[in-house]
């Protein structure tokens, strides 16, 4: 309810904001203005130019990820001293036998702390194997991932999934971390808890990224999963959980954010809609710490969010922003992809092929970049979910 009623104010107070802007900096120098403002993400710490995929690979990316670790997100831990993987369930003949049903319990050990992870897994009956597969990073209502497709819904559009070839799974958040300020310590960060006294320990939506991360360990043992064709993604604050891991996690061929806005796809220099400080009262178990220092000067932040994006270079990755979400900073977001382009462009690789925001429901690609604004509200829904699906076809996924 609160977040609801802050939408609405904020609505006005963005669009208000919005517009000063459009017609203050934007015109133009619109893109002179941010970039001015913006690190740029090929000169590195001591102020070298990085002008290959080598240097990039090697060097500046990551001193990207530890900004990103040390400012905003917090560490993911790599190391545990076990993880085992259950099948508690297969139904062959799901949706009346066109997909395969797995449910899946990955265990995590550390320090004789355990933290099980499920997941849900349709795999298409008919396709070639080993199959591509989206996961979902799902922070809704578990019934939106509902395996015994009683209900349904757009948000994680299984039927439609695997109709066009390709296997869904998820997992919900509060497997790894309660979506509260409370309760979030008491999933995986029962196995870190070193991390809940460092300025830059993993919080919640490090937690989720770690999920995500030992959802990707099992595809690697899954003989009908093909782990080189993995696309991960989440909506909104799920979306900046996806970008996160796909940002860290090379294994993930195709990152996905639907609506992630602040924290997430957007700009955080782009003035509009939710702001750092915002997020940090709001949602305290979100981000490490040391984030709470940019709250009243976003200036200070030693990067932003299209080196985010660059991070996932020269993997695929896709942004969805919707019309009525300027909460979440649609041209802040749509910015940061365009600014990610020069680290594509090392790796020879196209950019977008449009300057400006494109038309609503008009999706434009380049080979690894994609994006869409559809028209309606901050969700993700079946359009949203054909337009990836679209993209990963150019792919070869
Ligand atoms: C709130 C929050 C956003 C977040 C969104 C969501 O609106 O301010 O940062 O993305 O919830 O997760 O739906």
């Amino acid at each position: 309810k609160i977040d609801v009623m802050k939408r609405k104010n904020y609505k006005i107070w963005s669009i208000a904001a919005l517009l000063f802007f459009y017609i203050g900096s934007y015109g133009q120098s619109n893109d002179a203005a941010v970039i001015m403002a913006l690190p740029d993400p090929l000169i590195s710490n001591s102020g070298e130019k990085i002008s290959d995929s080598n240097s990039w690979m090697k060097n500046r990316r990551g001193e990207i990820l530890t900004l990103f670790e040390d400012n905003l997100y917090g560490q993911v831990p790599k190391d545990f001293d076990s993880i085992r993987f259950r099948l508690k369930s297969e139904d062959k003949m799901a949706m009346s036998g066109k997909a395969k049903l797995k449910e899946i319990g990955i265990d995590v050990y550390r320090n004789k702390q355990l933290v099980t992870i499920n997941v849900t897994l349709f795999i298409p009956a008919k396709a070639k194997m080993p199959c591509p597969v989206f996961l979902l990073i799902n922070h809704r209502g578990r019934n939106n991932t509902d395996p015994t497709r009683a209900e349904k819904s757009g948000f994680w559009p299984a039927e439609e999934v695997i109709a066009r070839g390709y296997a869904i799974a998820t997992f919900h958040v509060s497997d790894v971390a309660a979506d509260n300020k409370d309760s979030y310590t008491q999933g995986v960060l029962r196995l870190y808890p070193e991390q809940l006294k460092m300025p830059n320990g993993m919080k919640a939506i490090g937690a989720w990224a770690w999920g995500a991360m030992r959802v990707m360990d099992y595809f690697e043992t899954d003989k009908e999963i093909n782990a080189s064709k993995v696309a991960v993604l989440g909506h909104s604050r799920g979306g900046k959980a996806a970008l996160w891991t796909g940002a860290q996690d090379e294994r993930f061929a195709l990152t996905i954010s639907s609506c992630s806005g602040e924290g997430g796809a957007a700009l955080s220099r782009h003035l509009v809609g939710e702001t750092i400080k915002d997020l940090n009262t709001n949602f305290p178990h979100w981000f490490c710490d040391n984030y709470k220092q940019f709250n009243s000067n976003v200036n200070a932040l030693p990067m932003d969010h299209h080196e985010l994006i660059a991070l996932i270079a020269p993997r695929a990755v896709y942004v969805a922003s919707a019309t009525e979400d300027q909460w979440a900073d649609p041209v802040g977001e749509f910015l940061s992809m365009k600014y990610a382009e020069p680290v594509f462009n090392l790796f020879g690789l196209k950019p977008l092929p449009v300057k400006e925001q494109p038309a609503k429901n008009t999706q434009v690609k380049s080979s690894n970049m994609g994006y869409h604004i559809r028209e309606g509200a901050h969700n993700l829904t079946l359009y949203d979910w054909e337009r990836y699906m679209d993209f990963a076809a150019n792919l070869s996924f």
